[in-house]
Formats: C-alpha cells, structure tokens, sequence
C-alpha cells in the first residue's frame, strides 16, 4: 500500500541539528576523526544528587501516571524556582509540566492560535517555532535579528509587523542560535506593544540560567503581562538534562487547564521520577552549585572559541553573554554557509551548522555549540584554521 499522508505533514520542518549530527556519526563510522559542535547538548553529566534523586523516586514507587499537569510538589518546585527570577508570585496553578518543553509551544499554539493568525517569531530562530506555527496553519511572520544590534529585535520593526491578524509573539532571550540577550529597555517595550494589541508572549527562556552576566527582570514581570505570557522553559540546557525529557510552562491557569486537556490527550504526563528528580534539581544547593561550575566552564569555552574564531580568514564573531553557541559572520571567506558546513564537515572533521537552518536572516553565519571540552575547541579550530588558510581567497 502506498500510504497518503496528511497534507499538514507538508508543512512540518525539522532541526537540522539532528540530521547534521546523524551525518557527522556516520562520517565518524567510517573512520572521519569528528569534532561535534552541531547540537545544543550540555557534554556534562546529570549532576549526581538528581540522579540519585530520579533513582530514589524510582526505587520507593514514582514509576505510576501523574496528574496531566505533574505532581504538586514538581509545580511547586518550579513555581518557586520562577518566582525567584523576579515579578509577580507564581501559583502552582499556572505551571504546567510537560516531557520537553517544545510541548508547551506546541499545546500554546493548538490552544491559542486559529489558522490564519499571524505569529511574530525571531528570524534567525529555533526553527520548531516556524515549523510548529506553520503547522497548525498559521502564519509565520519573523523579525530579522541583526548582528549591528548584538542579535536583539529591533521593536520598531516588531510593531511594524503587527496586523489585526496577530495573535502571538515569540520571544527567545537569550537566544539560539546567536546568544544575543534582549535589554530591560526591550523587555519593556515589547510588554508594552504586547498590551496595546492584546497579544500572547511566548516567553522561551531556555537558556536564561546560563548567562555570563547580570540579565534583565522577566518579561512576565512586567505591568499586564502575567495574564499574557506563556513562559517556556525547562530542565535539560540548566542541569544537563536533556535525555530526562522534563519542560515546563508558567501561565495564565485557564490556559494551563487547556494545556492538561492536551496533555491528557497526548503523553498523559511527564514521567514521575523524572519530576522528582526535577524537584531535587531545583531546590537542593548541591544543584545550584554544579550549574554555577557548568556556567563557568561555558563561559571559559565561549572565550577560546569567539576568539579562535576571530582569528580565522575572513570570520567576525560577536561574544554572546549568554547561551553556549557562537554565531560567527562567515562573508568576508567568500563562501556559503551551506556550503561551508558541509565542506567543514567532511574536509575538516568539525560539525556545526549553517546559519540558514535558522531563517533566511541567518545567512552568512555558522552556529556553533560549545559544548564540548576546551581541548576539543582548540583542536576545531586549528582544523578549521587548515581548512580556511587552504581556501579563502587572498590568503
Ligand atoms: C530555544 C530553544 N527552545 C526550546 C528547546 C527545547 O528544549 P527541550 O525540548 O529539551 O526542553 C531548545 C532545544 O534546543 C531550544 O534551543
């Protein structure tokens, strides 16, 4: 049988990120030696107090359903640990926690948006946001993120995208893939634009425990925006955490009630050890003090790579304060970014990906993760270093 797919599949993107690396396993397969800077993965270990926390759960019973929303004490937990970024307290009933936090983008959109709603998103971008809007039949409106501007929106340009068709904007502070990291000044006037035209925020602060210096208040603190923001947010950048697939949501508990329903329909709930552990990771100091040492060696690699970088023929590298990526501008070497991720790959053994992967506004640059070890950093960029010497004109 030939099977006839819906035709909503056509719509659905992917993450290059996934792909790439799946080429570069196979390169390795083969015998390719391979510096892998393609994935937003932390390379550190599970600190060892969540993992016996998740254990523990395991061994005394949390291995039953959950309520859709989680267990109280996991709400709890997280409400707490959002709160004490700043702004207004966080009921337990606004959290919502889900396997991954892409779920709470998609349960918001399904929740929220109509086909035909215009969603506001940054370009470049997590590409889910495009791929997850265009799906459910919306439309896609990104706002160029400009290097000039250390990779923050310009507002005047976000208003200027504003339709009565709009129903929801997505924010990503910091961001991926350029580390770029919105201002308070930002932060306020896109609360205020998002209350004069009575809009939804998707507040997607992934990355916001992993900043090398002071970050602004939360956009969810900020006057009318508790009942409009959907804060996306979860364990896997902060505690290394990626594989106990545990994301979470704050927002208004109407839309919270919704996002159970879909929940409920869907993955029933997120595993119970794994918000167990979630609590552990959350509210014990051993937690906060391996994320404090996991920051640090993030910025220390962040230093050698941005400068490696610099050095290159024809590379200009903005030093994100925030994130573990790089977004380095590749035009002065004459060549793509599609073209240059896949000859660096297979030419210099160093998988990373192309900035297009993220929007038309990313072209020109590469991403980069750093999230591996400094030896490993030094030996990417004395590859590339061969690579580039080898074929950027007038060297
Ligand atoms: C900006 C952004 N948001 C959300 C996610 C999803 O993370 P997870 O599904 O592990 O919670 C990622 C992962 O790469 C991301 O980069």
């Amino acid at each position: 049988m030939t099977l006839r797919f819906a035709r909503r599949m056509e719509r659905l993107g992917t993450e290059s990120a996934f792909e790439v690396l799946a080429q570069a396993r196979a390169l390795e397969a083969a015998g390719q030696p391979m510096v892998h800077l393609e994935i937003g993965e932390p390379d550190f270990d599970t600190p060892a107090n969540i993992v016996e926390a998740g254990c523990r759960a395991m061994r005394e019973g949390a291995t039953h359903y959950t309520p859709a929303a989680g267990l109280p004490q996991a709400r709890a937990a997280i409400a707490k640990a959002v709160e004490a970024r700043g702004g207004p307290p966080v009921d337990p009933a606004e959290v919502v926690v889900v396997p991954g936090s892409k779920n709470v983008l998609a349960f918001a959109l399904l929740a929220l948006i109509e086909p035909g709603d215009e969603v506001i998103l940054p370009d470049p971008g997590y590409p889910i946001y495009r791929s997850l809007v265009n799906f459910i039949g919306a439309v896609p409106r990104p706002v160029p993120l400009r290097e000039a501007r250390a990779f923050r929106l310009d507002v005047e340009e976000l208003a200027a995208l504003i339709t009565p068709k709009t129903r929801m904007i997505i924010v990503n502070s910091p961001h991926n893939p350029t580390g770029g990291v919105l201002t308070d000044e930002d932060l306020d006037q896109i609360a205020a634009l998002a209350v004069e035209h009575d809009l939804v925020v998707v507040s997607d602060e992934i990355y916001s425990q992993i900043c090398f210096e002071p970050g602004p208040r939360p956009l969810r603190a900020r006057p009318g925006m508790a009942e409009r923001t959907v804060v996306l947010d979860g364990l896997s950048k902060t505690y290394a955490m990626c594989g106990w697939r545990l994301g979470f949501g704050v927002m208004p508990p109407a839309l919270a009630e919704r996002m159970a329903t879909l929940l409920i329909n869907s993955s029933s709930c997120a595993a119970a050890f794994t918000q167990l552990a979630a609590v552990e990771a959350l509210q014990a100091p051993e937690s906060q003090a391996a994320v404090e040492m996991m920051v640090l060696e993030f910025r220390r690699r962040r230093d050698v790579l941005v400068d490696g970088l610099s050095r290159l023929p024809g590379v200009r590298c903005h030093r994100p304060a925030a994130s573990f990526y790089a977004f380095p501008n590749i035009t002065g070497t004459g060549l793509d970014g599609r073209t240059l991720a896949r000859r660096l790959m297979h030419e210099a053994g160093v998988a990373l990906l192309p900035g297009e992967a993220f929007g038309a506004q990313g072209a020109g640059y590469l991403r980069l993760a750093y999230t591996v070890s400094t030896d490993q950093i030094g030996d990417a960029l004395e590859r590339m270093g061969a690579f580039f010497e080898a074929v950027v004109p007038g060297r």
